[in-house]
């Protein structure tokens, strides 16, 4: 069974789509990373992620892996290297170039349907998994997502502030909804949910009664 979390950035998805998958003893794919490891292959090859033909022509070249709480490009462990700041940016580039996302949706579905899982991002509800039995839409205030992101960046040593972490949300924001292919969209049928202001925990406990509310497990 798939239970999808869609949302924007910094909304606590994948927070508490980690442990809502280890409540229910389910799978999580955390497909954010995916898109992360292809800018990180782009940009050190020395591709703009904004330049679609050099991004595609790196694709040939780029083996991700998805192991629990892990990811690898061709076979290197690059978990910690796909969250710097400049990969973000440049995953949210490299989300707008089709051949990008025509490359990763067949195994995101591949990868889910080996066993129960909780698939986190940003279409997962809309164009990977649209049968999925149970669909979240987890947001929050830009503004609380802004503090948020510069919190998490400051506890691992990037100096910024939620003034610039705002403005590079509203950017991702942008880009990731406006897109023509796989924007992030609410899925009509997905349960809404606002972590503004509320714990993690809170929220995981809303959608775990919601999960086994609609399929009794
Ligand atoms: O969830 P995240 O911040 O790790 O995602 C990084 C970027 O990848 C984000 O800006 C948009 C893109 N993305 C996407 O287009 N589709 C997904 N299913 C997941 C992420």
């Amino acid at each position: 069974m798939i239970v999808t979390i869609d949302g924007p950035a910094a909304s606590g998805k994948g927070t508490v789509a980690r442990a809502l998958a280890a409540r229910l003893g389910f799978a999580y794919l955390d497909t954010g990373a995916m898109y992360r490891a292809v800018a990180l292959a782009a940009l050190r090859r020395g591709a703009a992620c904004d330049d679609g033909p050099a991004v595609e022509a790196v694709l040939p070249d780029v083996h991700v892996e998805m192991p629990p709480d892990r990811v690898l490009l061709n076979g290197e462990d690059v978990t910690e290297a796909v969250r710097a700041p400049a990969v973000s940016r440049g995953a949210s580039q490299v989300a707008a170039v089709p051949a990008v996302r025509a490359f990763l949706v067949p195994q995101q579905r591949r990868i889910g349907l080996e066993r129960d899982t909780v698939s986190e991002g940003r279409d997962q509800g809309t164009v990977v998994f649209p049968d999925a039995p149970v669909k979240f839409f987890v947001t929050a205030d830009v503004r609380v997502r802004a503090e948020r992101r510069c919190q998490e960046l400051r506890a691992r040593g990037v100096d910024t502030t939620p003034e610039r972490e705002l403005a590079e949300l509203v950017e991702r924001d942008r880009r990731d909804s406006g897109r023509a292919d796989g924007p992030l969209r609410r899925p009509p049928d997905a349960v809404v949910v606002d972590t503004s202001g509320r714990t993690a925990g809170e929220v995981v406990d809303e959608l775990e009664a919601v999960v086994r509310g609609l399929v009794g497990r």
